[in-house]
């Protein structure tokens, strides 16, 4: 089944996105390709690992030249230091406009590309193979794009759009789901600012999941994200104010879409406070959010001036104020005069944040979200569900995970529940080895416990 979105972002420039479940990954050879000399493409490495065979078998159809730039998805690689490569390689194999560019990976390939295509010659033609839930449901249609400098993650941007989007949700089923869910935190923003049908899709999707329903949301979340991009670019923020705030002062040790769940609930509580929301709404909305396991938790160790200093920086911010992005109720979003933001005083969220501290159940010592998001080799593992996942080298992860988190792989032990989450995605999971032999380590989810300590049986959920 293929569905097909077209929007006209800018005057004239009209984008394709394409949704569709095929295994063979048909599109690729059969795009239009008449106007273009040859093939950029630049490619995440761990997706290169899993899907570059496949996806390589298709391009050659168009019987053109094919040149490969591999990139390491790290935020390093969406940097003021890596960009220059890139240029490098675009430029000594006289990459011009009449060829075509294509990103293929996740969101972090897809700003890196799209910010070079759009710097390079002034905008190069440029396609998007989006591997991962953000990437298809976000970065890919934002026409945002980003590189972090040094100091300052999406520091530098600009405005460009692909011409074509293409989001096979076989790609998504190799992507562990501790990125996945940072994808979902997304989609469900999505449905909590503009349609209650969206967060129907969602949590009927987690209780059955179908393949047909994934793709309805994914095309779904893409047509309410450009409705309201082209309303106002910054109204889609929900969350994000105190979810930017979260990831800068972990050092973005919690990663985007767990960041934004919590902030989206501490924006829900501050709508309360100033007489937006009432609490019965809070409560419907973190049932579901704990429907989706999305990150409901907050760390007990957050210092809230640092995270008023941050967000005095955000981009909706004044000098004097504080532009929050607010919701009345499912698909409800506050709006004063046409504009979509709520101006409060610094000082006044600040004591809410205090006082939040103080009556939200779920804040925790040593959250297992805060943890450094590339400690685990994802590369090394080749497939991943819920409860098990191989590792294809067993002697480099053992050795990897023993350097990096004094962890004994060989031995896990409760203590290492906040490890198990990580791989599994699953707040509070607990893996074991189930058995370790040749080349082939398989690790299985033996129990599964909420972070503040209650035994949850369902293990399927
Ligand atoms: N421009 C925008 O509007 C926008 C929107 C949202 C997010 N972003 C950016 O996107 C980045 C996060 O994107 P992401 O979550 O896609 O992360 P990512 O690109 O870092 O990918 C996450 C991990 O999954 C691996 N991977 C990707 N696809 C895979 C697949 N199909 N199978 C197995 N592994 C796969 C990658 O190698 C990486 O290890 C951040 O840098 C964020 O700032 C930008
Ligand atoms: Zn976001």
């Amino acid at each position: 089944m293929i569905k097909k979105i077209s929007t006209t972002y800018v005057k004239n420039d009209e984008i394709e996105f394409i949704v569709d479940d095929d295994p063979e990954f048909g599109w690729i050879s059969s795009f239009e390709s008449q106007k273009f000399d040859r093939f950029f493409v630049v490619i995440d490495k761990n997706v290169k690992k899993i899907w570059g065979e496949q996806i390589n078998l298709q391009l050659k159809k168009h019987n053109k030249e094919i040149f490969f730039f591999e990139v390491e998805a790290s935020e390093k690689s969406k940097s003021t230091l890596f960009y220059p490569e890139l240029i490098d390689f675009f430029e000594k194999n006289r990459c011009g406009l009449s060829d075509l560019v294509i990103a293929f990976g996740g969101g972090v390939i897809i700003d890196l590309v799209s910010f070079s295509c759009s710097t390079y010659m002034r905008g190069l033609p440029l396609y998007i193979i989006a591997t991962t839930l953000i990437g298809q449901i976000d970065a890919s249609s934002a026409g945002k794009t980003c590189l972090n400098t040094q100091n300052t993650k999406n520091l530098l941007g600009t405005f460009y759009y692909p011409l074509k989007v293409y989001n096979n949700i076989n790609f998504l089923k190799t992507n562990a789901p501790y990125y996945s869910r940072q994808g979902w935190s997304e989609i469900f923003k999505y449905g909590l600012l503009g349609s209650r049908k969206l967060l129907e899709m969602t949590a009927e999707y987690f209780s059955n999941p179908d393949k047909n329903l994934l793709m309805e949301i994914i095309e779904l979340a893409t047509r309410i994200r450009i409705d309201i991009k082209n309303k106002n670019p910054l109204a889609s923020n929900l969350g994000h104010t105190f979810g930017h705030a979260l990831e800068k002062i972990s050092n973005f040790e919690i990663l985007h879409g767990d960041a934004i769940t919590i902030g989206t609930i501490i924006s829900l509580y501050f709508s309360k406070k100033v007489g937006l929301m009432q609490e019965e709404k809070i409560n419907d909305i973190l049932n579901k959010m704990k429907e989706l396991k999305l990150n409901i938790f907050l760390d007990k160790n957050i210092d809230i001036d640092s995270m008023l200093e941050v967000m005095m920086h955000d981009k909706k911010s004044s000098s004097k104020n504080l532009n929050l992005v607010l919701i009345k109720g499912i698909a409800e979003p506050y709006e004063k005069e046409g504009c979509p933001f709520y101006k409060t005083d610094p000082e006044f969220v600040k004591n809410f944040l205090k006082e939040f501290m103080t009556f939200y159940p779920d804040i925790i010592a040593n959250c297992p979200f805060v943890l450094k998001k590339d400690v685990i080799p994802y590369s090394m593992i080749t497939s991943v569900n819920h409860l098990s996942f191989t590792v294809a080298d067993v002697e480099k992860s053992v050795e990897f995970y023993k350097n990096l988190l004094g962890l004994d792989l060989m031995n896990l032990s409760e203590r290492d529940i906040a490890f198990s989450e990580k791989v599994t995605g699953i707040p509070g999971a607990h893996l074991k080895i189930a058995y370790l032999n040749g080349n082939n380590c398989s690790i299985e989810l033996i129990q599964y416990l909420s972070p503040r300590g209650e035994k949850i049986n369902d293990l399927q959920k």
